[in-house]
């Protein structure tokens, strides 16, 4: 029985603008993804029957309906009855609990399997809209490549492909942090200046942090790009990890880029303009912080979501 074996990228926000609330619930955002060569690997076989069987390499993920990539199977069911079931191995690579959206490309990766085994014919378009059912990061994660998302996140406009830049991630293995509280706490701590009316949110993104760095992803100008690196989240999740909040100090101090924390992180991301300089700055830090809590990877950033092995 043939297995289809997918490639599914971690993200990182090179800009995470929270405009004000959506009548959703959700945030108004603006941000500015990018995939990177980090990568989990997910072997997708059928099953005769309509079970979902769910196996990986990381104990700590969660192996029942709660898991987003069992979620998509689940959804893909529902919307295409009779079909069968699937057997979805996942080998995790992404450090789950990071800001690096390793959950949502699992189940991108489901989607767009599912729809090859199956043979749905699914556009990108129709899978991005299934997948924002599930969580507001899986649009992007099937779409990959750089992007500007706004709405939920699930609004997309591709970017100009940046491949030409590393970034070198680092995290601290026994920390992880919870996306909804650092919406629910920013929302306490922030509410009040946030953008309530449609214009009053529109202006917010015409004149806000996005407006230099999308110049310079247009122009594609790597100098440029660092110095316009955004993340409203920090303001929250920094001052809860100081551990974080010192790693961020120290990837600035020992030369980088621009440096950042991803989504709600608690993963620092720093930029450099060559692999050669991504390693050497990997190993300075390593050797100053000297904490073996410490995880890093070089990465490259990528210009594709979803990709089947074979491709
Ligand atoms: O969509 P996803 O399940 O990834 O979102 C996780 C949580 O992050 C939501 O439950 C919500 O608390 C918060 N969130 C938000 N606004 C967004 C995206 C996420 O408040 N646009």
């Amino acid at each position: 029985m043939q297995t289809y074996t997918l490639i599914a990228p971690a993200k990182i926000n090179l800009l995470l603008e929270i405009i004000g609330d959506r009548p959703d619930g959700f945030h108004e955002l603006v941000m500015v993804m990018q995939s990177v060569d980090l990568a989990d690997i997910i072997d997708l076989k059928a099953l005769p029957n309509d079970q979902i069987q769910l196996h990986c390499n990381h104990p700590d993920v969660p192996l029942d309906a709660s898991n987003l990539a069992h979620r998509a199977a689940v959804l893909m069911q529902k919307h295409f009855p009779d079909r069968g079931g699937v057997e979805i191995i996942i080998q995790k690579n992404i450090p789950i609990g990071a800001g690096l959206a390793g959950g949502s490309t699992d189940a991108a990766a489901v989607l767009v399997g599912l729809d090859l085994m199956w043979n749905l014919g699914l556009t990108q378009s129709e899978l991005q809209e299934l997948g924002a059912t599930l969580g507001s990061d899986i649009p992007f994660c099937v779409l990959g490549g750089t992007a500007l998302a706004m709405g939920r996140g699930e609004d997309l406009t591709p970017l100009p492909n940046l491949d030409q830049l590393y970034a070198v991630l680092a995290k601290y293995r026994s920390l992880s942090v919870s996306t909804p509280w650092a919406y629910k706490t920013y929302r306490q701590q922030f509410g009040e200046t946030y953008a309530q009316t449609p214009e009053a949110q529109e202006q917010r993104r015409r004149e806000g942090p996005s407006v230099p760095l999308l110049t310079a992803v247009n122009h594609k100008d790597t100098a440029q790009i660092p110095q316009y690196l955004y993340n409203d989240l920090e303001r929250v999740v920094l001052p809860q990890h100081p551990k974080v909040s010192a790693l961020r100090k120290k990837f600035k101090q020992v030369g980088c880029l621009g440096t950042m924390m991803s989504g709600s992180g608690p993963t620092v991301f720093a930029l450099t303009k060559t692999q050669a300089e991504a390693e050497a700055l990997k190993t300075q830090l390593q050797a100053v912080m000297g904490d073996p809590d410490l995880e890093l990877w070089v990465t490259q950033f990528c210009g594709s979501g979803i990709q089947l092995e074979s491709a």
